[in-house]
Order: C-alpha cells, then sequence, then structure tokens
C-alpha cells in the first residue's frame, strides 16, 4: 500500500464529438474519506467515474486510483477496487448468491461470512433470481458486489437512489466503517441532502466543471436558517435591512420570514421591537444554500457551456439538451 491518495484527477477532460461532457476536473481524494460527487443529470458525474475507472477513455488529463495509472495499471486497480456502476446489469437467472460467487471467483479474496453479514444487514434476498428481484433489492446486490472484496477504494455510481430509508441509514454506517478502516468510499448523487450525513467532502459538477469541493462540516457549520416570525400587526421587510448575519427577508403582512447564518441574536432584537406574537425556526435546505454560495460559479459554468442562465440546480432536472451518444 503507498501513501499516493486514493483517488486523483488532473485536468481530466472528456469530449464526446465536440461536446465536452468533463471539463478539465483535478480532484484529490484522500485515504479514509466518504466523498460525495454531486451534480444534476448530465453533469459528467458517470462519465468521470468511467473515466476513472477506464471504461471510456479520457481525452486529456490523468487519473490515478491508489497511485495507479487507470489506464496502464488498469488491471492491478480492479485487486483495489470495488465499483457499482450506475446502470448495473447483471445475470437474470442467477440467484444473488450465485452472482456473487460467481464475481467472487474472477476477483478472489472474498470472505464468505462477511457476504453474509453484508446480505443481513441490507436484507438482501440472495436466494432469489437477480431478474425477479425488486430493483432495491437488486441494488442490495450490486451494493453488497463492490463491498464483498473489501476493496481499499470503492466507487459507487448513485448508489442511494431506490434504498428504502432504514436500507440507507445501514447503507451509510457501512461506508463510515468502511472509512474508519482506511478505506475511501466515493460515491455520487443528485443532492447533497442524500450524502449530508455520510460525507466527509463533497464536490460539485455542473456541466463538466467542477465548480466547488467543500467539507461537510464546514457547510453545515455554516448552514443557513430559516426563521418565520408572527407580528401582531404587519411589519415591512426593511426593518431587517443591514442585521448582522440575516441574508435574505420577505414580508407578507404580520409575517416575516428571514434567512440568516450564525447567531439568531441580532435578528431578534429587531424583532422584539415589535410585538412577536410566535416564532418559528427551521434550517434551510443544503442544497439551496449550496446554490446560494456558488451562484457565481454556477452561472460562469452555465455561460461556458454556453447554456441559458437557469434557476435552481443541484437537483434540477436535466437540460435534455446534450447531444446524445455521439461518440
Ligand atoms: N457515449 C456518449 N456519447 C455522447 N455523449 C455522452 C456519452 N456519454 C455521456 N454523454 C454526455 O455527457 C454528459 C454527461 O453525462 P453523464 O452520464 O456523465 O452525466 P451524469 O452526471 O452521470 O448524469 P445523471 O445524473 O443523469 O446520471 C451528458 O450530456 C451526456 O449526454
Ligand atoms: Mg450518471
Amino acid at each position: 500500500m503507498t501513501t499516493a491518495p486514493a483517488i486523483e484527477t488532473v485536468g481530466l477532460t472528456k469530449r464526446f464529438g465536440d461536446f465536452t461532457a468533463v471539463d478539465q476536473v483535478s480532484l484529490t481524494i484522500e485515504r479514509g474519506e466518504v466523498f460525495g460527487f454531486l451534480g444534476p443529470n448530465g453533469a459528467g458525474k458517470s462519465t468521470t467515474i468511467r473515466c476513472l475507472l477506464d471504461l471510456i477513455r479520457a481525452s486529456e488529463g490523468e487519473c490515478r486510483i491508489a497511485g495507479l495509472d487507470s489506464r496502464r495499471d488498469a488491471v492491478e486497480i480492479r485487486r483495489h477496487l470495488g465499483f457499482l456502476p450506475s446502470d448495473l446489469a447483471l445475470y437474470p437467472n442467477l440467484t444473488g448468491r450465485e452472482t456473487l460467487q460467481f464475481l467472487a471467483n474472477l476477483r478472489g479474496g472474498v470472505d464468505w461470512a462477511w457476504v453474509d453479514e453484508l446480505a443481513r444487514r441490507f436484507d438482501a434476498e440472495l436466494t432469489k433470481k437477480v431478474g425477479e428481484l425488486s430493483s432495491g433489492n437488486r441494488q442490495k446486490v450490486g451494493l453488497i458486489q463492490a463491498f464483498m472484496n473489501r476493496p481499499e477504494v470503492v466507487i459507487l455510481d448513485e448508489p442511494i437512489t431506490g434504498l428504502d430509508p432504514l436500507v440507507q441509514l445501514e447503507f451509510h454506517d457501512l461506508m463510515r466503517e468502511h472509512a474508519a478502516a482506511g478505506n475511501t468510499v466515493f460515491l455520487s448523487s443528485h443532492t447533497l441532502s442524500e450524502v449530508e450525513r455520510v460525507a466527509d467532502r463533497v464536490g460539485f459538477i455542473r456541466r463538466g466543471r467542477l465548480i466547488a469541493v467543500e467539507r461537510m462540516s464546514e457547510l453545515q457549520e455554516k448552514a443557513l436558517r430559516s426563521v418565520t416570525l408572527e407580528f401582531a400587526e404587519p411589519v415591512p421587510a426593511a426593518a431587517f435591512d443591514g442585521v448582522e448575519g440575516v441574508h435574505t427577508v420577505s414580508a407578507d403582512g404580520a409575517t416575516v420570514t428571514a434567512q440568516y447564518e450564525g447567531s439568531m441574536g441580532p435578528l431578534l432584537r429587531v424583532a422584539t421591537a415589535h410585538d412577536v406574537l410566535s416564532l418559528s425556526s427551521a434550517t434551510v435546505d443544503l442544497d439551496e444554500m449550496f446554490l446560494q454560495f456558488y451562484r457565481g460559479e454556477v452561472e460562469e459554468a452555465d455561460a461556458r457551456a454556453g447554456a441559458p442562465a437557469q434557476a435552481g440546480g443541484a437537483s434540477d432536472p436535466a437540460p435534455a439538451s446534450s447531444p446524445a451518444e455521439r461518440a
């Protein structure tokens, strides 16, 4: 085992014809990290992952896994890697267990007591034919195969989508345990909320460009909160102009909603100059907040891609504009 980063891309670029799906992405992921790779549909998540695994060839740049070159050392890398593709294809006539046995024979080094433990934790149905499983239960077989040889680096393309909440929690625990043992988990997702409890860091890709990488703890620290105040009589939004920590304020008669960061104190002092009837507070959705922080970068990525400016973002639906299958 080397001390090289678990995953490294340098100037990774992938073009399909004259369309750039991944544009100069440079990313370093350390050992022991759970890294969330976020972006809307068509952002370039799967393309980045396919380049990392040498399933497709990068147009420019370098990819390394555990210090090994994705192209040159593709075979050696497989020994250190667990992978779940977004479009997992399994033999429909094999049972879950037969599928895992088949894959274990290819890879070697599988501890069946560990496989049984994973199956139990995920409540996986390994005796049914894969073709007869529900999509969530099929996904569990995919997750088990990704972790079954306790790989140093696990790359998972949208693993959470389709799992029920209890299985999601179990899966979160598994990822944390795996990382705590010094391994690395790289997972893609559409939304921050899906990975916020499990990721150490998140990177946000949009139209092929990596526009932000943030430590989850720092994001949570600067999380905006929202407070709704009911007054005895109408209070104008302007009453909160310039109050420390306050980002946005809207007033609707006697109801005022404000988003703020840090302490609620300054906001409260202004509010209590009026007759406050009630107050309710909530955390602003992290996805929304993330986009507020990176509005400039989002607009720049959109402008570079020659795309019309779009509202929303992390979870906004795909601009179905990409030239399909022009490889
Ligand atoms: N083989 C291909 N030929 C042409 N264009 C492609 C090809 N593969 C991907 N693309 C384009 O590259 C862009 C990025 O696609 P990618 O699959 O990486 O997105 P994604 O972030 O994984 O999205 P999703 O969340 O929908 O899975 C898209 O515009 C897609 O149409
Ligand atoms: Mg994808």
